[in-house]
C-alpha cells in the first residue's frame, strides 16, 4: 500500500512536474537560444523601412544622440632659440583644455538590394565651448610651434636620395619665402581653422602648380606631399570622412555593423601585414549581441589613421544596468609586439629617437660573430637584450620604443602624412620610463 502510493505520487510527480519542466526547458532554451536573439537581431539590425525611413535603432546608429567633448591640450614651445640654433632639448608649456563639442551624422546611406550592406558618409562638426575650455583659452592664443612644412622638407631630404642640386633649390625656397623650423600660430589655426603657411603658399602658388604638371606631377623627381591646409583637423568642421561600407547584421549578427570597406579598402594598406586588417572592426558605435567577456572588440578610428583592439576590463553597472568594461590594451600602442609590427616606424634616417631605451641587463655584450645569431631573430622584442642583438639597433634602423604607434593618414582622410608623426596615449602614458 504504502510503495503503491509512492509510485502513484511519483508518476504524478513525473507528469505534473518534471514533462511540464522539461518542456519549458526545451521553450526556454528555443526562446533564449534561438528566438530571442532573432527578435533581437530583427530590432537591432540595420535596416530602411519600405516607405525608406529609418527604423528607430537604425535612425540612433546614423544619428548619434549624444555630442562628444574634444580636449586639445596645446604645447607651447619655450626655447626655440637655444632649440634652433644651440641644438638645445625642446622645452614646452602646456595649455588647455581647448574643448570642443563635436557631432556627427551619416548621411547618404544606400543599401544594397539583399539589405546586407549599406554605405554612407560620415560628417563632422565641431563647436568651440568657452564654458568647458580653461578661464583664459580663446581660439586666438597664440603658440609657438615646429613647423610641419619645414619638418616635411627635411624628411624629403632625408628619405629621397636627392641631387645635391636639387636639395640647394630645395634649401633656396625654404630661405627666400622665409619659412623657419618654428613659426607662431593661432590655437583656433592649429585646431580647425588651418593657417598661413609661406612654404605651403610657394607649393600651391600657379607657378609651382604649373613646373609640377610640366614634369610630369614632380618637381626634379620628387613628388611633393599633398598637404595644401596646415593644422591638426585643418578646415574639417562640416566635411566628410571617406566612405564607409558595413555589414548590416542581415547575414548574421555576430558581423554587425562590421567594416567591408573604408575609402573603398580592405586594408587599412598604410600599415603591413596583421595590422593592416580592417575586416573585423566596427567604427566604435554598436557591437554584436551577447557580448562576452572573452570577446576582443576591435574598433577602427578613422581621426587616429588605425584600429584598436580592446579587452575585457571589468563588470560594471550603469543606472543599475549591468555593464562590461572593455578598454584598449597596451600592446595597441607597442609597435614591436608580435601582431603590430607592421605598424612599426620604417625609420630609415636611423635615428635612434629614445637613446635610453631598452636599459639591458649589464651583462649584456652585443656579439652578433657567434655561431648561435642565426637563429636569434633580432627584430622581435624579446631579442632585443640577447647578446647577439644590440637593442634597438638592427641593421641601418632603429626600433622606436612603446607607447607611439606612427600615424600615416591625415585624421579622417587618406592621403598620407609627408613627415613623422607618432601617436601617444596623454602624456606619453605607456611609454616606457627612460623615455
Ligand atoms: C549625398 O547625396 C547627395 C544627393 O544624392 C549628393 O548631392 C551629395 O554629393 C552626396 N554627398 C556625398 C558626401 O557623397
Ligand atoms: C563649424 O561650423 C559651424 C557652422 O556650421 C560654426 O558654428 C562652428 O563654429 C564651426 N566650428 C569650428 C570649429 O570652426
Ligand atoms: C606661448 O609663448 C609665446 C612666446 O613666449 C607667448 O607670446 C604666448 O603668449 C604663449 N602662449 C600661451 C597660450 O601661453
Ligand atoms: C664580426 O665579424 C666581422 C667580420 O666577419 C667583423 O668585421 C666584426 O667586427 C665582428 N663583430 C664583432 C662585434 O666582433
Ligand atoms: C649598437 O648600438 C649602439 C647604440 O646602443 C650604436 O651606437 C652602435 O652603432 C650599434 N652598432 C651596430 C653595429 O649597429
Amino acid at each position: 500500500m504504502q510503495q503503491s502510493t509512492d509510485s502513484r505520487r511519483r508518476r504524478k510527480v513525473f507528469f505534473f512536474v518534471t514533462i511540464p519542466a522539461l518542456i519549458g526547458c526545451i521553450l526556454l532554451f528555443f526562446g533564449k537560444h534561438i528566438a530571442f536573439p532573432r527578435i533581437l537581431g530583427e530590432i537591432f539590425r540595420l535596416r530602411q523601412n519600405e516607405d525608406g525611413s529609418l527604423s528607430m535603432v537604425t535612425q540612433h546608429w546614423a544619428d548619434y544622440p549624444a555630442d562628444i567633448m574634444y580636449n586639445f591640450y596645446l604645447w607651447n614651445l619655450t626655447n626655440p632659440y637655444e632649440m634652433i640654433y644651440e641644438g638645445a632639448i625642446p622645452r614646452f608649456q602646456e595649455h588647455g583644455p581647448y574643448a570642443y563639442l563635436g557631432a556627427e551624422r551619416k548621411e547618404n546611406l544606400t543599401w544594397s538590394s539583399d539589405g546586407k550592406e549599406v554605405h554612407y558618409r560620415n560628417r563632422r562638426n565641431w563647436h568651440f565651448d568657452s564654458a568647458a575650455s580653461c578661464a583664459t583659452c580663446t581660439e586666438k592664443d597664440l603658440f609657438v610651434v615646429a613647423n610641419v612644412a619645414y619638418a616635411a622638407v627635411a624628411y624629403i631630404v632625408a628619405h629621397n636620395d636627392i641631387h645635391p642640386l636639387i636639395s640647394t633649390v630645395l634649401d633656396l625656397s625654404i630661405l627666400t619665402t622665409g619659412s623657419a623650423p618654428v613659426q607662431t600660430v593661432e590655437a583656433g589655426g592649429l585646431l580647425f581653422n588651418s593657417f598661413q603657411d609661406p612654404l605651403i603658399s610657394l607649393q600651391y602658388s600657379s607657378f609651382v602648380k604649373r613646373l609640377e604638371k610640366f614634369m610630369g606631377g614632380t618637381i626634379f623627381g620628387i613628388k611633393l606631399p599633398e598637404y595644401p591646409n596646415p593644422g591638426l583637423l585643418p578646415l574639417y568642421n562640416n566635411t566628410y570622412e571617406p566612405e564607409y561600407r558595413v555589414q548590416t547584421g542581415q547575414k548574421s549578427m555576430d558581423d554587425y555593423t562590421k567594416i567591408i570597406t573604408y575609402g573603398g579598402r580592405r586594408y587599412q594598406d598604410w600599415f603591413m601585414g596583421d595590422a593592416a586588417e580592417i575586416q573585423n572592426c566596427n567604427d566604435g558605435g554598436f557591437n554584436k549581441q551577447f557580448l562576452q567577456p572573452n570577446d576582443k572588440l576591435n574598433v577602427f578610428r578613422s581621426y587616429l589613421g588605425r584600429s584598436f583592439e580592446m579587452e575585457f576590463h571589468e563588470e560594471s553597472a550603469h543606472d543599475s544596468v549591468p555593464t562590461y568594461v572593455y578598454r584598449i590594451n597596451r600592446d595597441e600602442f607597442n609597435t614591436n609586439a608580435e601582431k603590430m609590427i607592421g605598424m612599426r616606424y620604417e625609420n630609415i634616417e636611423g635615428v635612434d629617437y629614445a637613446p635610453t631605451w631598452p636599459v639591458c641587463p649589464s651583462d649584456h655584450v652585443y656579439s652578433p660573430n657567434d655561431t648561435r645569431c642565426a637563429q636569434v631573430e633580432c627584430t622581435r622584442e624579446v631579442n632585443f637584450c640577447d647578446n647577439c642583438c644590440n637593442g634597438s639597433h638592427y641593421g641601418p634602423t632603429v626600433f622606436t620604443p612603446h607607447g607611439f604607434y606612427p600615424l600615416r593618414v591625415f585624421p579622417g582622410r587618406l592621403g598620407r602624412v609627408p613627415f613623422a608623426v607618432f601617436m601617444s596615449p596623454p602624456h606619453m602614458l605607456w611609454a616606457p620610463k627612460e623615455v
